[in-house]
């Protein structure tokens, strides 16, 4: 395999990004999932270099930014049913381990008798909810995680409710019904001790782009209410119109009690995210000062007035470009673009909402098993992208393709049709 050099960009515009030595890439996943609006838009830009002019940084302890509020009511305004309360922090695992803390101190004071004794978390296998401890002790994925299990508190586990893999005997009209009945299981059998069940809605992307059955959020949510746990939704992915919703678990009008928040969140511009919480959440955390029923929990540059600034022109963007109005033309063109590799022997599946898709790559599609992972034919995929200009990632051997919801469908057409190519190339030297 060519051995590759890291690229390093001196500029990006729109879809595309420019390198140091001038090569020009498609960027098909977003920069890390995260940009929305495209790269260098000048109303974001402009945005940013107001604010700069006013004030770059405020501290939200004990004092806050006049942009930094406007966001907070204006986020507000797009969030589901009372999730009307934000907690500035810096990135998504940042804004998951505030939502940890918030569900665990949540039950400490609230007045419900057993509050003291839920201390537990259900999550997901293959969950991944970022990188500092809190939120990788809830992750799932053992190659990334494993190697830190002495230091991790041990959540409880639930499936990994994927639509490719079934379980042994289990039909995919039956699937939904199925997992959501492992989870009551859990959760009836935890009700003292589960402060909270925390999910990635509807796509777990690091997993693969695993897609969940239509229907099992609303079913979360019911057995959430049931048993009194709270429900912490990892939107850090799926926010911000990635799953062709805003939020993705308004598809299955779901409110979470508590909703995390990042990547998109200022169009992938500056770091920023928000762990935002229903009113009965943050009700329990008021009292007079003295007694110390505040949430212990700040980070210096939560609620920065550069990056609120940037997801402000961001937030008008989706309304002035019709972002969401536009996605679903988006991913019907990436799907038809795609829909070459259905008859593929080595793409087992094809899968994702909006523009969050993933496309796995499998040694015998009969089987579903997938080539040795010595073999790195993910890798290999993505770099036969690379030389034909587009720039996208791999996970294992599951190729994502996560656009910023911005690029235009001619744009598409090339991504899909280097993509294509390059499966087809790859996989036929290892046929
Ligand atoms: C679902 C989810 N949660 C949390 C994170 C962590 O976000 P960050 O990398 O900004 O810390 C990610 C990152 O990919 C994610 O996909």
């Amino acid at each position: 395999m060519a051995h590759y050099d890291p690229l390093v960009i001196r500029r990006a515009e729109g879809s595309w990004l420019t390198t140091v030595d001038g090569r020009r890439l498609l960027d098909g996943v977003a920069s890390l999932w995260c940009n929305v609006h495209g790269h260098s838009r000048e109303e974001i830009n402009q945005a940013i270099r107001t604010q700069l002019d006013r004030v770059a940084h405020v501290t939200t302890l004990g004092m806050s930014c006049d942009t930094t509020e406007e966001l907070a009511s204006r986020l507000t305004l797009k969030t589901p049913g009372d999730l009307d309360h934000v907690f500035f922090s810096s990135d998504g695992s940042s804004a998951v381990e505030a939502a940890i803390k918030m569900a665990f101190q949540y039950w400490q004071q609230v007045d419900c008798g057993v509050g003291s004794s839920k201390v537990k978390y259900l999550a997901l296998d293959l969950a991944y909810h970022g990188d500092t401890t809190g939120a990788v002790s809830l992750g799932g994925i053992k190659y990334f995680h494993k190697l830190f299990s002495p230091i991790l508190f041990s959540p409880l586990r639930g499936p990994l409710p994927c639509t490719y893999r079934l379980p042994a005997g289990v039909s995919p009209d039956q699937a939904c019904e199925v997992y959501a009945s492992q989870l009551e299981t859990i959760i009836s059998g935890n009700r003292d001790e589960l402060a909270a069940v925390v999910v990635e809605p509807l796509v777990q992307g690091a997993a693969g782009m695993i897609t969940h059955p239509a229907g099992l959020l609303q079913q979360i949510r019911a057995l959430c209410d049931r048993y009194d746990v709270l429900l912490i939704c990892d939107e850090v992915a799926t926010g911000f119109g990635r799953t062709g919703s805003f939020f993705a678990c308004q598809q299955e009008e779901v409110t979470p009690d508590i909703l995390c928040l990042g990547k998109g969140l200022t169009s992938g511009y500056l770091p920023m995210a928000a762990t935002v919480a229903r009113r009965k959440v943050f009700d329990a955390f008021l009292a007079p000062v003295e007694e110390s029923r505040q949430f212990f929990h700040g980070h210096t540059f939560a609620g920065n007035p550069l990056a609120a600034a940037a997801a402000l022109a961001s937030l008008d963007l989706f309304e002035s470009d019709q972002t969401l109005h536009s996605l679903s033309g988006k991913e019907k063109r990436l799907k038809q673009e795609l829909a070459c590799l259905d008859d593929h022997q080595n793409v087992g599946s094809v899968r994702g909402r909006g523009l969050m898709y993933g496309i796995e790559v499998v040694q015998d599609r009969e089987s579903k098993s997938g080539f040795d992972s010595s073999k790195l034919i993910g890798r290999k995929i993505c770099e036969r992208a690379t030389e034909k200009g587009v720039w996208i990632r791999p996970l294992g051997d599951v190729i994502v393709l996560m656009p910023p919801l911005a690029i235009q469908e001619d744009e598409i057409v090339m991504l899909a049709a280097a993509v294509v190519e390059s499966i087809q190339e790859v996989t036929f030297d290892h046929s």
